[in-house]
């Protein structure tokens, strides 16, 4: 059977950044406040005109001129995300036209903050069974459009961005497991309450956003990532000492330190970018696979491990050969 392996990685943060004391001026909050409860010091916000797409775009281009590849080798498309441009077309439908594709297998994956672990682990059964030789996968958001800007208690997490990368069949070893996972019954704890078919008025009115139990969500955070921590390595046979790099969903400081304690590392063997980043759902994990292999501290043939928890719940990992 082949393996997948990423043959290269792409990001993109929108231009405009928007500071915790930009948001003073919009909520009852503080710098210190948002600092010492998440870390976040800064977000990068979409401007009006741009889309999803448009982020995913530049990511996808990035990762591509990494890889090296010719675009029209590349023969199935997965964007993650929580935020598509339109009802339908799909975004990943969208980027294939942009990107001047045609034909190849192009579809979204929608497991918000796990999406792009979603969307990874499909891109890599695909290949391994020999029915996809180059996949691209994207987790690209614009958070910014779904958060209630009134509410303080999630308005200060979330911002935008896009991650890729480009998959390819090879008989090294590069994905080494993927681990995915669901539990509908949790659905109201963070979510946004309104869609296309239900509550159709309030979504069609734009006042509805994202709603969240953060004490809530956070408990089940870090105790769901510390069980699929348990659960990745036991499946490989590896040690937590077996982990060079860990790669987390960018939600939270403190949910990302309780991860890396359980796995007993060091902070500087966890690639963190929420400070600057924010929440970014499914483009977290992917945005920070960029940062760390393009300031060259994850080197080819380290472990990584790579881990994301979100609304559903949905939670799932990675674990990589890089
Ligand atoms: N600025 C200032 N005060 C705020 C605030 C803000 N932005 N947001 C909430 N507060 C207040 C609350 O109203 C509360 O006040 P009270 O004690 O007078 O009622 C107080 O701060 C504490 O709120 P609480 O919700 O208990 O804080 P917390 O320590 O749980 O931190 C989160 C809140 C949201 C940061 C935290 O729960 C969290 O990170 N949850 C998980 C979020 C997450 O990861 N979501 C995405 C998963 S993909």
């Amino acid at each position: 059977m082949m393996n997948s392996r990423i043959i290269g990685t792409g990001g993109y943060l929108p231009e405009r950044v928007m500071s915790n004391q930009d948001l003073e001026k919009i909520v009852e909050t503080t710098d210190e406040w948002i600092v010492e409860r998440t870390g976040i010091k800064q977000r990068h916000i979409a401007a009006e005109e741009q889309s999803t797409c448009d982020l995913a775009e530049q990511a996808a281009r990035q990762a591509i001129d990494a890889a090296g590849i010719a675009i029209d080798s590349i023969d199935m498309i997965i964007v993650a995300t929580t935020t598509p441009d339109r009802v339908f077309p799909s975004t990943a439908c969208l980027l294939q036209r942009r990107l001047g594709i045609h034909g190849c297998p192009a579809f979204d994956v929608q497991a918000v903050c796990t999406g792009f672990i979603y969307g990874l682990s499909v891109a890599d059964k695909f290949i391994k069974t020999g029915a996809s030789k180059r996949v691209l996968v994207v987790g690209a958001e614009t958070m910014s459009r779904i958060v209630d800007w009134s509410d303080r208690t999630t308005c200060v997490l979330f911002g935008d961005g896009a991650g890729a990368v480009v998959l390819e069949a090879s008989d090294q070893p590069g994905i080494l497991s993927t681990h995915i996972h669901a539990d509908g019954q949790y659905s109201e704890l963070l979510h946004v309450p309104a869609g296309v078919s239900f509550h159709h008025a309030e979504f069609k009115s734009g006042k509805i956003g994202i709603q969240m139990q953060g004490n809530e969500v956070f408990k089940m955070a870090v105790n769901t990532l510390g069980r699929i921590v348990d659960e990745t390595l036991q499946e490989n046979g590896l040690d937590k000492s077996d982990i060079d790099w860990l790669v987390p969903h960018q939600a939270n400081e403190r949910i990302i330190k309780a991860t890396a304690k359980k796995l007993r590392m060091p902070m500087e063997r966890v690639v963190t970018t929420v400070q600057t980043h924010g929440n970014t759902s499914a483009a977290s994990v992917p945005l920070a696979l960029n940062v760390a292999v393009r300031d060259g501290r994850i080197q080819r043939g380290e472990t990584l491990l790579l881990e994301a928890f979100g609304g559903g719940f949905t939670w799932g990992s990675a674990l990589i050969k890089y």
